[in-house]
Protein backbone atom coordinates (compact mmCIF):
# COMPACT_ATOMS: atom_id res chain seq x y z
CA UNK A 1 0.00 0.00 0.00
CA UNK A 2 1.61 3.43 -0.97
CA UNK A 3 2.04 6.06 1.64
CA UNK A 4 0.93 9.99 0.87
CA UNK A 5 2.19 12.27 2.93
CA UNK A 6 -0.17 15.95 2.73
CA UNK A 7 0.33 19.56 4.02
CA UNK A 8 -2.79 21.50 4.79
CA UNK A 9 -5.15 18.20 5.02
CA UNK A 10 -7.40 19.98 7.19
CA UNK A 11 -9.86 21.84 4.82
CA UNK A 12 -10.39 22.06 1.38
CA UNK A 13 -7.77 20.66 -1.14
CA UNK A 14 -5.76 19.14 1.29
CA UNK A 15 -8.80 17.63 2.72
CA UNK A 16 -10.15 16.46 -0.39
CA UNK A 17 -6.80 14.78 -1.39
CA UNK A 18 -6.22 13.06 2.23
CA UNK A 19 -10.35 11.44 1.73
CA UNK A 20 -9.85 10.06 -2.05
CA UNK A 21 -5.78 8.96 -1.55
CA UNK A 22 -7.58 6.80 1.82
CA UNK A 23 -10.85 5.54 -0.13
CA UNK A 24 -8.22 4.24 -2.76
CA UNK A 25 -6.40 2.28 0.25
CA UNK A 26 -3.31 4.47 0.62
CA UNK A 27 -2.15 5.20 4.10
CA UNK A 28 -1.96 8.73 4.93
CA UNK A 29 -0.01 10.98 6.78
CA UNK A 30 -2.12 14.20 7.04
CA UNK A 31 -0.45 17.23 8.38
CA UNK A 32 -2.20 21.05 9.57
CA UNK A 33 -1.20 23.33 11.64
CA UNK A 34 -3.73 22.39 14.72
CA UNK A 35 -4.46 18.63 14.44
CA UNK A 36 -6.65 19.59 17.52
CA UNK A 37 -9.46 21.03 15.56
CA UNK A 38 -9.14 18.57 12.25
CA UNK A 39 -12.87 16.90 13.41
CA UNK A 40 -13.27 16.04 9.61
CA UNK A 41 -9.99 15.10 9.16
CA UNK A 42 -10.14 12.89 12.21
CA UNK A 43 -13.25 11.37 10.89
CA UNK A 44 -11.88 9.93 7.82
CA UNK A 45 -11.87 6.38 7.07
CA UNK A 46 -8.99 4.24 5.95
CA UNK A 47 -5.01 4.47 7.26
CA UNK A 48 -4.78 7.72 8.24
CA UNK A 49 -2.68 9.47 11.13
CA UNK A 50 -2.52 12.92 11.94
CA UNK A 51 0.61 15.12 12.66
CA UNK A 52 1.21 19.08 13.37
CA UNK A 53 3.08 21.21 10.86
CA UNK A 54 2.83 24.57 10.23
CA UNK A 55 5.43 24.62 6.84
CA UNK A 56 6.24 28.10 7.64
CA UNK A 57 7.75 26.49 11.13
CA UNK A 58 11.70 25.12 10.12
CA UNK A 59 12.04 23.56 13.43
CA UNK A 60 8.70 21.43 12.93
CA UNK A 61 9.91 20.73 9.21
CA UNK A 62 12.65 19.14 10.87
CA UNK A 63 11.45 17.46 14.07
CA UNK A 64 8.56 15.81 11.85
CA UNK A 65 10.70 14.53 9.40
CA UNK A 66 13.08 13.12 12.17
CA UNK A 67 10.31 11.29 13.71
CA UNK A 68 8.98 9.93 10.19
CA UNK A 69 12.92 8.76 9.50
CA UNK A 70 11.93 5.15 9.30
CA UNK A 71 9.29 6.00 6.64
CA UNK A 72 8.99 6.12 3.05
CA UNK A 73 6.37 8.28 1.52
CA UNK A 74 5.36 7.43 -2.00
CA UNK A 75 3.77 10.89 -2.63
CA UNK A 76 4.92 14.14 -0.31
CA UNK A 77 1.70 16.69 -1.70
CA UNK A 78 2.68 20.13 -0.79
CA UNK A 79 -0.95 21.70 -0.56
CA UNK A 80 -0.90 24.42 2.07
CA UNK A 81 -0.97 27.64 0.74
CA UNK A 82 -2.21 31.35 1.27
CA UNK A 83 -4.23 33.36 -0.71
CA UNK A 84 -4.56 36.98 -1.15
CA UNK A 85 -8.15 38.28 -1.29
CA UNK A 86 -7.29 41.76 -1.61
CA UNK A 87 -7.05 43.25 -5.24
CA UNK A 88 -3.43 43.88 -4.66
CA UNK A 89 -3.63 46.76 -7.27
CA UNK A 90 -0.64 49.37 -8.00
CA UNK A 91 -1.41 51.78 -5.39
CA UNK A 92 -2.08 49.33 -2.16
CA UNK A 93 0.53 46.78 -2.30
CA UNK A 94 1.28 45.59 1.07
CA UNK A 95 5.40 44.66 0.90
CA UNK A 96 5.18 43.90 4.31
CA UNK A 97 2.42 40.93 3.76
CA UNK A 98 3.71 40.37 0.42
CA UNK A 99 7.07 38.52 2.67
CA UNK A 100 5.14 36.37 4.17
CA UNK A 101 3.61 35.19 1.06
CA UNK A 102 6.74 34.47 -0.52
CA UNK A 103 7.85 32.83 2.57
CA UNK A 104 4.64 30.97 3.15
CA UNK A 105 3.93 29.59 -0.89
CA UNK A 106 7.79 29.57 -2.25
CA UNK A 107 10.36 28.68 0.76
CA UNK A 108 8.36 26.19 3.14
CA UNK A 109 7.18 23.92 -0.02
CA UNK A 110 10.70 23.94 -0.92
CA UNK A 111 12.05 23.83 2.71
CA UNK A 112 9.41 20.67 3.07
CA UNK A 113 10.65 18.85 0.01
CA UNK A 114 14.23 19.05 0.22
CA UNK A 115 14.09 17.72 4.13
CA UNK A 116 11.36 14.82 2.77
CA UNK A 117 13.59 14.15 -0.10
CA UNK A 118 15.16 10.66 1.65
CA UNK A 119 11.68 9.37 2.48
CA UNK A 120 10.67 10.03 -0.70
CA UNK A 121 13.63 8.30 -2.24
CA UNK A 122 13.67 5.82 -0.08
CA UNK A 123 9.76 4.37 -1.31
CA UNK A 124 8.90 2.68 -4.86
CA UNK A 125 7.06 5.45 -6.48
CA UNK A 126 9.11 8.21 -5.49
CA UNK A 127 6.84 10.99 -6.74
CA UNK A 128 6.17 15.16 -5.15
CA UNK A 129 3.18 16.89 -6.35
CA UNK A 130 3.21 20.78 -5.93
CA UNK A 131 -0.07 22.60 -6.10
CA UNK A 132 0.25 25.88 -7.34
CA UNK A 133 -2.14 27.81 -9.48
CA UNK A 134 -2.57 29.36 -13.23
CA UNK A 135 -2.74 32.88 -11.32
CA UNK A 136 1.08 31.99 -11.33
CA UNK A 137 1.47 31.50 -15.08
CA UNK A 138 2.36 34.43 -16.81
CA UNK A 139 1.62 33.82 -20.33
CA UNK A 140 -1.74 33.47 -18.97
CA UNK A 141 -2.13 36.83 -17.14
CA UNK A 142 -4.74 38.48 -18.94
CA UNK A 143 -6.26 41.03 -16.50
CA UNK A 144 -3.37 42.18 -14.42
CA UNK A 145 -3.12 42.83 -10.46
CA UNK A 146 -2.60 40.17 -7.77
CA UNK A 147 1.05 41.46 -7.79
CA UNK A 148 1.36 39.07 -4.41
CA UNK A 149 -0.39 35.73 -5.03
CA UNK A 150 0.42 35.60 -8.59
CA UNK A 151 4.12 36.58 -8.11
CA UNK A 152 4.49 33.67 -5.27
CA UNK A 153 3.18 30.98 -7.57
CA UNK A 154 5.23 31.82 -10.49
CA UNK A 155 8.40 31.80 -8.12
CA UNK A 156 7.21 28.59 -6.58
CA UNK A 157 6.78 27.30 -10.35
CA UNK A 158 10.62 28.47 -11.07
CA UNK A 159 11.47 26.71 -7.49
CA UNK A 160 9.76 23.25 -8.24
CA UNK A 161 10.83 22.98 -11.80
CA UNK A 162 14.96 23.17 -10.20
CA UNK A 163 13.77 20.76 -8.29
CA UNK A 164 12.76 18.46 -10.65
CA UNK A 165 15.57 18.70 -12.55
CA UNK A 166 17.74 17.89 -9.17
CA UNK A 167 15.94 15.00 -7.99
CA UNK A 168 15.60 13.74 -10.94
CA UNK A 169 19.06 11.32 -10.67
CA UNK A 170 17.32 9.92 -7.20
CA UNK A 171 14.02 8.77 -9.55
CA UNK A 172 11.79 11.79 -8.44
CA UNK A 173 9.47 12.84 -10.48
CA UNK A 174 7.69 16.25 -9.61
CA UNK A 175 4.13 17.61 -10.87
CA UNK A 176 3.65 21.06 -10.97
CA UNK A 177 -0.57 21.21 -10.33
CA UNK A 178 -3.22 23.66 -11.18
CA UNK A 179 -6.39 22.38 -9.31
CA UNK A 180 -8.99 24.69 -11.21
CA UNK A 181 -10.75 27.51 -9.80
CA UNK A 182 -12.72 25.60 -6.64
CA UNK A 183 -15.03 26.07 -4.51
CA UNK A 184 -13.03 25.75 -1.03
CA UNK A 185 -12.78 28.73 1.35
CA UNK A 186 -10.05 29.98 -0.57
CA UNK A 187 -11.65 30.01 -4.02
CA UNK A 188 -15.18 31.46 -2.90
CA UNK A 189 -19.03 30.15 -3.61
CA UNK A 190 -17.98 30.85 -7.09
CA UNK A 191 -15.37 28.24 -7.92
CA UNK A 192 -16.20 26.89 -10.88
CA UNK A 193 -15.60 23.34 -9.79
CA UNK A 194 -16.17 21.53 -6.18
CA UNK A 195 -13.25 20.02 -4.18
CA UNK A 196 -14.38 16.31 -5.55
CA UNK A 197 -13.98 16.73 -9.01
CA UNK A 198 -10.59 19.00 -8.83
CA UNK A 199 -8.90 16.21 -6.92
CA UNK A 200 -10.21 13.30 -8.85
CA UNK A 201 -8.36 15.11 -11.69
CA UNK A 202 -5.21 15.97 -10.12
CA UNK A 203 -5.00 12.08 -9.04
CA UNK A 204 -5.18 10.78 -13.06
CA UNK A 205 -2.40 13.72 -13.64
CA UNK A 206 0.27 12.12 -10.25
CA UNK A 207 -0.94 8.38 -11.35
CA UNK A 208 0.62 9.68 -14.85
CA UNK A 209 3.65 11.62 -13.03
CA UNK A 210 6.82 10.25 -13.89
CA UNK A 211 10.67 10.77 -14.82
CA UNK A 212 9.75 11.97 -18.88
CA UNK A 213 6.89 14.30 -17.80
CA UNK A 214 8.47 15.51 -14.68
CA UNK A 215 8.51 19.52 -14.08
CA UNK A 216 6.04 20.29 -16.09
CA UNK A 217 2.64 22.55 -15.41
CA UNK A 218 -0.51 20.99 -15.58
CA UNK A 219 -4.25 21.09 -14.98
CA UNK A 220 -6.76 19.05 -12.73
CA UNK A 221 -7.77 18.30 -16.34
CA UNK A 222 -4.46 16.71 -17.20
CA UNK A 223 -3.89 19.81 -19.94
CA UNK A 224 -0.42 21.39 -19.80
CA UNK A 225 -0.66 24.83 -18.89
CA UNK A 226 2.23 27.34 -20.54
CA UNK A 227 4.72 28.97 -17.91
N1 LIG B 1 -9.29 26.95 -4.35
C1 LIG B 1 -8.84 27.35 -5.53
O1 LIG B 1 -9.60 27.80 -6.41
C2 LIG B 1 -7.36 27.26 -5.83
C3 LIG B 1 -6.93 27.63 -7.12
C4 LIG B 1 -5.59 27.55 -7.42
C5 LIG B 1 -4.68 27.07 -6.48
N2 LIG B 1 -5.12 26.72 -5.24
C6 LIG B 1 -4.10 26.23 -4.29
O2 LIG B 1 -4.54 25.03 -3.69
C7 LIG B 1 -4.00 24.93 -2.34
C8 LIG B 1 -5.13 24.64 -1.37
O3 LIG B 1 -6.12 25.63 -1.54
P1 LIG B 1 -7.57 25.54 -0.89
O4 LIG B 1 -8.52 26.09 -1.87
O5 LIG B 1 -7.81 24.19 -0.29
O6 LIG B 1 -7.40 26.62 0.29
P2 LIG B 1 -8.01 26.70 1.76
O7 LIG B 1 -9.36 26.10 1.78
O8 LIG B 1 -7.82 28.13 2.16
O9 LIG B 1 -7.03 25.78 2.62
C9 LIG B 1 -5.68 26.16 2.75
C10 LIG B 1 -4.97 25.11 3.58
O10 LIG B 1 -3.58 25.51 3.71
C11 LIG B 1 -3.28 25.49 5.10
N3 LIG B 1 -2.19 26.40 5.44
C12 LIG B 1 -2.08 27.72 5.22
N4 LIG B 1 -0.92 28.18 5.73
C13 LIG B 1 -0.30 27.12 6.29
C14 LIG B 1 0.91 26.93 6.99
N5 LIG B 1 1.76 27.95 7.24
N6 LIG B 1 1.26 25.69 7.41
C15 LIG B 1 0.42 24.64 7.18
N7 LIG B 1 -0.75 24.75 6.55
C16 LIG B 1 -1.10 25.97 6.12
C17 LIG B 1 -4.57 25.86 5.80
O11 LIG B 1 -4.49 25.52 7.16
P3 LIG B 1 -5.32 26.32 8.31
O12 LIG B 1 -6.70 25.72 8.32
O13 LIG B 1 -4.54 26.06 9.54
O14 LIG B 1 -5.34 27.77 7.91
C18 LIG B 1 -5.54 25.01 5.00
O15 LIG B 1 -5.47 23.68 5.42
C19 LIG B 1 -3.28 26.25 -2.09
O16 LIG B 1 -1.88 26.06 -2.30
C20 LIG B 1 -3.85 27.18 -3.13
O17 LIG B 1 -2.97 28.24 -3.49
C21 LIG B 1 -6.44 26.81 -4.90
Amino acid sequence: MPTVMITGSNRGLGLECARQYADEGWRVIATCRNPGNAIELARLKGELEIHALDISDHGQILSLADSLREEAIDLLFNNAGIFDPSPSQLVDIDYKAWENFISVNVMSPLMVCATFSDHVAASDLKKIAIMSSKMGSIDDNNSGGSYIYRSSKAALNAVMKSLSIDLAPRGISVAILHPGWVRTDMGGPNGLIDAPESVNGLLKVIKDLNLKNSGRFYSYDGSEIAW
